[in-house]
């Protein structure tokens, strides 16, 4: 094959896979193998530059930063939708109907709570992507929205045509994404719908290739051209190659739309993605424009919204909860209540500023429900429920140890301003212990408690003094000696994770795994980091000045620098040792990965490899040095024995990394 050959079989196939995975949730191929494949053709396209296309999957990567979007103006104005909010005022839109065209045949659709976007393709290849903007100018966001795998990037018949439809973010895409803006310590996004506006105004376009987002077409512009019906649109659309959302339904009569609502209402529960409620359609094309339009949207149309769960309780008391940077929340301790299907007694009311903008005060009746269908949240005040209580303040004084509680300037949060305050220990010490950061299985939350309240936990060099009190804590309720052997053993690996994992461990406000990461590149020693000035910390691309002043703050208190120097006689990692294992021991030979690993992702495995100057590829050939077999290798196994290629399983794999050190 050469390599014209070689890139276009490597489209398809990423193109195959896309579709299979992305529009019909059916994966085809491994993750492993999607990612190989696709470097290959970055790789290929990065060496062979006029081989490069406008549809070939590598634009969906991203790699562009934009200066800002430009405007567009839609051919066709994008309208709103009206909206009903019972069934009373759905009646009456169907009446409105039936008097002006008669009984027609309705179509529901789920209703996606994301953003619109206007997609153009010219000849069948993907050329434009518009937000809503004001429905007759909107933004230009054609790289952000490239990134998103199941919109196609060419279509299956060459066509020029408008298609709109609602980009969204799918939940466990949005929980990822708060996930890690936690560890970042940036602002959560209230929900999935925030998010995704959010990410689509995004400049780093590799950043919203990373944020999972995903679409639904949902019209055809101008369909007359495609089709009949709006049933028969949707099937276009799907012919076409878009991803279209399979719960459309016909109804012919009010009753029956009623109950396809009250389905819909049922099904919402279980979705993977928001919706806010059922669009409802004429189905017959021609009659639209009979029916016809106001200013704003089409009377065809309408949206029935569903209630969104929200729920009456009591605010029985405010508690306080310090984290591990010092950060002081607000929680509200609720009468419990079910809301989308859990018990709720607690709800966060985020700092001082919005208790006061919303004057919560303890006893109040208010309304809650789960922001983004996740985070329990108190939403107002029911005020005609309103007795005499007494407007809220915040605490002036620590709520675990009673130190000054102090609000920044230009911030929202309180801080408790004790140094060694136990709440902010206790959540400190879990921090470092977690998986993302030191990675001690079995020293959680629970354990953490007990050996605190104990007296054996105080600070984080502790951790690695806990050997010396081994017989004791055997004796300790619930510790029996294997859970001890076992913590210890946990303690003493976690002295090999590398110092950005140590760095981020130390709970450093704003210093999340990637900062971490950057200021280890860049400053490769604690000892430079520790003495850099703020502003040589902030020219290192993506440090701000926010973070350059946290990290000199940090380093500014003797005990930090202390609690640095004990670690490090513990033998923990205070520089980056990545450099030195940069050896050339498998330099020239070209290793494969197949099957599952126990012990390491595959990632971690091919990272270890490429650090060696060894290459991993994802195909066995001649030129294959070595295949590394996990369990249930399959065809390239078998291909590796018939080839006479040297196979190893994954403990010779790790004896031959261990070598290395
Ligand atoms: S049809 C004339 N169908 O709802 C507007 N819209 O409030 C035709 N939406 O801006 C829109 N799912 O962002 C239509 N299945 C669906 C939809 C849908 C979500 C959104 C869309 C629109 C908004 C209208």
């Amino acid at each position: 094959m050469d390599t014209k050959e070689r890139i276009a079989w490597l489209r398809e196939t990423i193109n195959q896979a896309n579709e299979a995975y992305h529009t019909y949730d059916n994966p085809t191929i491994s993750d492993y193998d999607y990612d190989m494949y696709m470097k290959e053709l970055v790789d290929l396209e990065a060496r062979h530059p006029e081989l490069k296309t406008v549809d070939s999957p590598t634009e969906r990567v991203g790699g562009k930063v934009l200066d800002g979007f430009s405007k567009v103006t839609h051919a066709v104005p994008m309208m709103s939708l009206s909206n009903v909010f019972s069934e009373d005022e759905l009646r009456q839109f169907i009446g409105r109907i039936q008097k002006s065209v008669g009984q027609v045949d309705l179509i529901t659709e789920l209703k996606i709570d994301g953003l619109a976007v206007s997609l153009s393709y010219e000849e069948g290849l993907f050329v434009r992507a518009a937000t809503r903007g004001n429905g007759l100018v909107g933004e230009d966001v054609t790289d952000n929205v490239k990134t998103i795998r199941s919109l196609p990037l060419r279509l299956k018949q060459p066509v020029s045509i408008t298609v709109r439809g609602e980009i969204f973010m799918p939940h466990q895409s949005f929980r990822k994404v708060n996930e890690s803006r936690l560890l970042e310590g940036l602002p959560l996004f209230a929900n999935p719908r925030n998010a995704a506006a959010g990410t689509i105004r995004q400049l780093d376009t590799n950043v919203v290739s990373k944020r999972g987002l995903d679409l639904f077409a949902y019209t055809i512009v101008e369909s007359d051209q495609y089709a009949h019906t709006q049933k028969e649109a949707l099937d276009v659309l799907e012919n076409l190659g878009f991803k279209v959302n399979p719960h459309a339904r016909l109804v012919s009569d009010t009753s029956s739309l009623i109950d396809a609502i009250n389905t819909y209402d049922t099904l919402r529960k279980t979705m993977p993605y928001d919706t806010d409620g059922v669009v409802i359609k004429v189905n017959d094309i021609a009659l639209h424009e009979t029916i016809g339009y106001t200013a704003k949207s089409p009377k065809w149309a309408t949206a029935y919204k569903f209630q969104a769960e929200q729920v009456k309780t009591t605010i029985q008391g405010i508690t306080f909860q310090v984290g591990r940077s010092g950060v002081i929340t607000p929680v509200a301790l609720l009468d419990p209540v079910q809301i989308s299907g859990s018990v709720v007694a607690r709800a966060t009311l985020h700092n001082e500023d919005y208790i006061k903008t919303k004057d919560i005060r303890i006893n109040d009746t208010v309304l809650v429900h789960k922001a983004g269908e996740i985070i329990p949240e108190v939403i107002e005040v029911i005020m005609d429920d309103r007795r005499d209580q007494v407007p809220f303040e915040m605490v002036d004084a620590c709520p675990v140890c009673g130190s000054l509680v102090e609000r920044q300037p230009g911030e929202a949060d309180h801080y408790c301003t004790n140094p060694e305050c136990p709440g902010k220990t206790m959540n400190l010490l879990i921090h470092f212990a977690s998986r993302q950061a030191m990675d001690i299985d079995t020293l959680g939350e629970k354990v953490v408690a007990v050996l605190h309240d104990l007296g054996y936990l105080q600070t984080i060099p502790d951790i690695y003094g806990l050997n010396a009190h081994k017989e004791a804590l055997k004796d300790l309720p619930g510790f029996a000696e294997k859970k001890v052997d076992k913590l210890l053993k946990a303690i003493e690996d976690s002295k090999n994770q590398p110092f950005e994992k140590v760095l981020f461990a130390l709970g450093i406000k704003h210093v999340g795994q990637k900062v971490a990461k950057t200021l280890v590149t860049h400053m490769k020693t604690m000892d430079h980091l520790i003495k850099a000035t703020a502003e040589e910390l902030a020219l290192i691309p993506d440090i701000g000045p926010m973070i350059a002043q946290s990290l000199k703050d940090y380093f500014q208190i003797s005990e930090h620098i202390a609690q640095i120097e004990a670690l490090r006689a513990y033998g923990l990692s205070m520089e980056d040792r990545s450099e030195d294992i940069l050896g050339e021991t498998f330099s020239g030979m070209t290793f494969v990965l197949t099957g599952k690993l126990e012990t390491m992702t595959r990632d971690e495995a091919a990272d270890a490899i490429n650090r060696l100057g060894g290459k991993v590829t994802s195909s066995v050939s001649q030129k294959t040095s070595v295949v590394v077999a996990g369990s249930d290798a399959g065809s390239k196994l078998s291909k590796a024995e018939a080839l006479g290629v040297k196979v190893i399983d994954e403990k010779e794999f790790k004896e031959m990394l261990d070598d290395t050190k």
